[in-house]
């Protein structure tokens, strides 16, 4: 029986309830944002066609949600509103019409600001004489929730008005947003530590500002723009929203540098197109782009409904989340062998694109999420992010569905998963003999920022593993013309017929009858690809007949990578946590592959960038015999490190037996202890025979010394400090004198590093500041040598500029670092 519309509008305000209550009070989201929209359009519907059903305080009139009573309420002196959407070109033509009219203008000569939709929330900030006072959420529109403390440790926000010229009173209004890498961080954190997760940065903004503890805010890192203003009091605001957000700039607070004044229709619409391809570039998530009257009179003059201004309107984007169905879950090996779930999904269109898997992380997220095949899930994609899976809509879960359990083998090789002790990750204990493995490593050997070999796909690498010919990264120096013309006939074709067609005119007629033969057998075999290509059939190419400049083009890319530096080779063998940044670090203080490949684990931590985990990573991998043996097959492929070059002076620093006590990490030898063991031994030989009286007399409570010498007895403890030193008094042989005259060029300068460094990333910048001496510092004051600034950069550049300290921007750096000799 079909619902009477009473019936209708009652389950769509239940349902609509139901969300909000979750989404504003709790942070969770129980129905995708698209969805969420369709049923309030649907309920807005029902009330205009049946007046009698507008119930006094329906969901559709109101803004947001309710104040949750953790913090105290602070009630707006001017409503703080919300927008009407449009969806489509004729909804925000009917927006401009309406304005035209009204205002009796032609559509053409009407200016609107164009603002990016920021998808974070909103919030409002007061400044009595140029000071923060008090800030809230937007809560129900009229009364919102003081949060102040937890926005005074927002770096954007600035705390005290810059500039001259401000109001007495001025209530300024934004989003606080969480920028995707910001996020991605926070979750990898929570993932890592069994913390919770969340489901995308705008439930991240929200769910971080609501906390009741002020620290944890200041941890996780919230930004903030600024597009509107609430009260003002003792001074006046230009008398355009452009004008506007131009002085807000002025007077500290970070504003979009997307925000632009369009014209008429077109106008709006071009931003729109232009603003949604740069959307996946973007830092941070947007959900739709904003049109606002610009002209303040208007603005009056147009007035506004419900709960929304007549003069602006929020032109949204395809929605990033959808619903689908889980058809099944699979588990993919990377390189490292870390066993990832992920989702098989009913195809569905999410911002555009067609998805069919999401990632599901790990089991513990699946387990967190409760995620069973058969179950309705939210997906989202947003930017490069792959797609994932963020929540299960348990009320649509059919009967009869049961918990997924992570299997026990590695699906590709079969050998056991085994999770690591504390960590999330389950991983395939088949190494390098698992052929996912290989294949993950060697595309990642081939990539552009490792060797940069172009033009090696992974098809071509899938079919080359499998058929044996490469089985470690050396053998793809031993590959020539004829196997990838023959890879590629494979490729193209569709089966073992259509490649022996493909491959007929180019055989030698010796061996032509037996080779057929030997291939056409492989016709049902599910690996044809493979076992034909690993089959010795001769050919001679007839090179009218097939295109050839690609493989030689590509056996010159291979032959020409062999020439690569050092910081390239090191990020191309895939050692764990060695990205690009630690490949150049480990490559500028030891400059040299024969020098880094016998150090134990604790010399890595003499570097200041290296922490333990990742020195423990560098030195297990170079502890592996079948590491050591690729590495030798490389070398004798004829690879080359062209820029090999002594350690750094640095590493001074870190000699002698007490700095290397401390690297080892044993337990309860701080660098106070060491020096006082150091003092009582000649060498680490001494030290590792030492009878515990002797350790004694170094002045160490008895507890300290019976840590260390049980410590001794354990595992390989003893040979890896007597290895350690070893390999120090090796290194210190190495090193170059130390010439004090030879200071850095940034010493004792002060940098701060802020926005986004497209080209160089803030990370590898702040290496090489350090390594020229510099110390980089997270805020700007008057003792800040110099601000590199990066594109959308706020407060702190804004502070830069007031306190009058010099600012790079990111290609003066880069201009600089190449005249030090920097080879990007
Ligand atoms: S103006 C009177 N501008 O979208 C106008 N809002 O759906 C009030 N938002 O509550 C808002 N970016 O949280 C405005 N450039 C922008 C915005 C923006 C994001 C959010 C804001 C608002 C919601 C309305």
């Amino acid at each position: 029986m079909s619902q009477t519309p009473i019936q209708r509008a009652t389950q769509l305000r239940e349902q609509l309830e139901r969300a909000a209550e979750a989404y504003y009070n709790r942070d969770e989201q129980l129905i995708p944002d698209a969805e969420y929209d369709a049923l309030l359009r649907e309920l807005e519907a029902l009330e205009a066609e049946h007046p009698q059903l507008k119930a006094e305080d329906s969901i559709s009139g109101r803004i947001g949600g309710r104040a949750s009573g953790r913090f105290a309420e602070v009630t707006h002196a001017l409503p703080m509103l919300s927008l009407g959407n449009a969806f489509s070109e004729g909804e925000v033509a009917d927006f401009v019409r309406r304005i035209s009219e009204r205002l009796d203008l032609a559509e053409c000569d009407l200016a609107f600001s164009a603002e990016p939709k920021l998808d974070g929330l909103a919030i409002s900030l007061r400044y009595e004489d140029g000071v923060f006072v008090q800030g809230a959420t937007r809560g129900d529109g009229s009364t919102g929730e003081d949060v102040t403390a937890n926005l005074r440790t927002i770096g954007d926000i600035p705390q005290q008005l810059t500039g001259s010229g401000w109001p007495a009173l001025l209530e300024v209004r934004g989003e606080v947003y969480m920028s995707r890498a910001d996020f991605e961080a926070c979750n990898a954190q929570a993932r890592a530590s069994g913390g919770k997760v969340l489901a995308n940065p705008r439930n991240a903004a929200a769910g971080t500002l609501r906390q009741l503890d002020a620290r944890v805010v200041a941890q996780r890192r919230l930004s903030f723009f600024a597009y509107a203003t609430g009260v003002v009091e003792g001074g006046q605001l230009p008398d355009t929203h452009a004008g506007t957000l131009a002085v807000l700039q002025r007077w500290g607070f970070p504003v979009s540098d997307l925000c632009q004044v369009v014209h008429g229709l077109d106008g709006l619409l071009g931003y729109y197109q232009r603003i949604g391809q740069a959307r996946d570039r973007l830092a941070f998530d947007i959900d739709g782009v904003v049109y606002k009257l610009d002209d303040k009179a208007g603005q009056q003059a147009m007035g506004f409904v419900a709960r929304a201004p007549r003069w602006a309107i929020a032109h949204k984007f395809p929605a990033q989340e959808q619903t689908t169905t889980v058809e099944d879950i699979e588990i993919q090996i990377g390189r490292t062998g870390a066993a990832t779930p992920v989702a098989r999904l009913a195809p569905v269109q999410v911002a555009g694109v067609v998805v069919t898997n999401a990632t599901l992380h790990n089991a513990d997220q699946i387990a967190r999420l409760d995620v069973r095949i058969g179950d309705s899930v939210i997906v989202r994609r947003a930017g490069d992010v792959i797609p994932e899976v963020v929540s299960v809509r348990l009320e649509l879960r059919p009967p009869a569905t049961t918990p997924w359990l992570m299997p026990q083998a590695c699906p590709v090789c079969g050998a056991e998963l085994v999770r690591e002790e504390g960590m999330a990750v389950w991983r395939c204990s088949g190494e390098l003999s698992c052929p996912a493995q290989r294949k993950e490593a060697i595309a990642h050997f081939a990539s552009r920022k490792a060797m940069d070999i172009d033009g090696l796909g992974e098809k071509f690498i899938e079919v080359l593993v499998d058929s044996g010919l490469v089985r470690s990264v050396a053998d793809l120096y031993a590959i020539d013309r004829d196997t990838l013309l023959k890879l590629k006939l494979i490729l193209d074709a569709a089966d073992v017929e259509a490649y022996v067609a493909a491959l007929q005119p180019h055989l030698l007629p010796l061996n032509s009858g037996q080779a057929l033969a030997q291939l056409l057998a492989l016709s049902a075999a599910d690996d044809w690809r493979a076992r034909a290509l690993a089959l010795p059939v001769q050919v001679a190419w007839a090179d009218k007949k097939i295109a050839t400049r690609w493989a030689d083009n590509l056996v010159a890319a291979i032959d020409a990578s062999r020439r690569t530096t050092l910081a390239r080779l090191l990020f191309a063998l895939g050692i764990e946590h060695v990205g690009e940044a630690t490949a150049k670090t480990l490559a500028q203080w030891f400059g040299d592959l024969e020098l880094i490949r016998q150090l134990p684990w604790p010399l890595f931590k003499q570097v200041p960038d290296i922490g333990g985990e990742v020195a423990r990573s560098i030195g297990h991998f170079f502890d592996q015999s079948g590491n050591q043996a690729a590495i030798d097959a490389l070398l004798a492929g004829g690879v080359s490190v062209t820029d090999a070059h002594p350690p750094s002076a640095r590493l001074h620093a870190g000699l002698g037996l007490a700095p290397l006590l401390v690297a080892c990490e044993i337990p309860g030898i701080t660098q106070k202890r060491a020096e006082a063991l150091a003092a009582v031994v000649a060498d680490m030989a001494a030290l590792v025979d030492a009878e515990p009286a002797q350790l004694l007399a170094s002045g160490l409570p008895a507890t300290v010394v019976a840590g260390l010498t049980q410590w001794l007895e354990q595992g390989d403890n003893a040979a890896l400090l007597l290895r350690a030193a070893q390999a120090q008094a090796r290194l210190a042989a190495l090193l170059p004198e130390e010439d004090p005259s030879a200071a850095g060029p940034l010493d004792g300068q002060t940098v701060v590093l802020t926005g986004t460094l497209s080209r160089l990333g803030r990370e590898t910048a702040k290496a090489w500041l350090e390594q020229f001496g510099a110390k980089v510092a997270g805020s700007v004051s008057k003792k800040t040598s110099f601000v590199i600034a990066g594109s959308e950069a706020g407060s702190k550049l804004a502070k830069a500029q007031e306190l009058g300290v010099p600012v790079w921007d990111e290609e003066q750096l880069l201009a600089w670092l190449a005249q030090q000799g920097v080879v990007l």
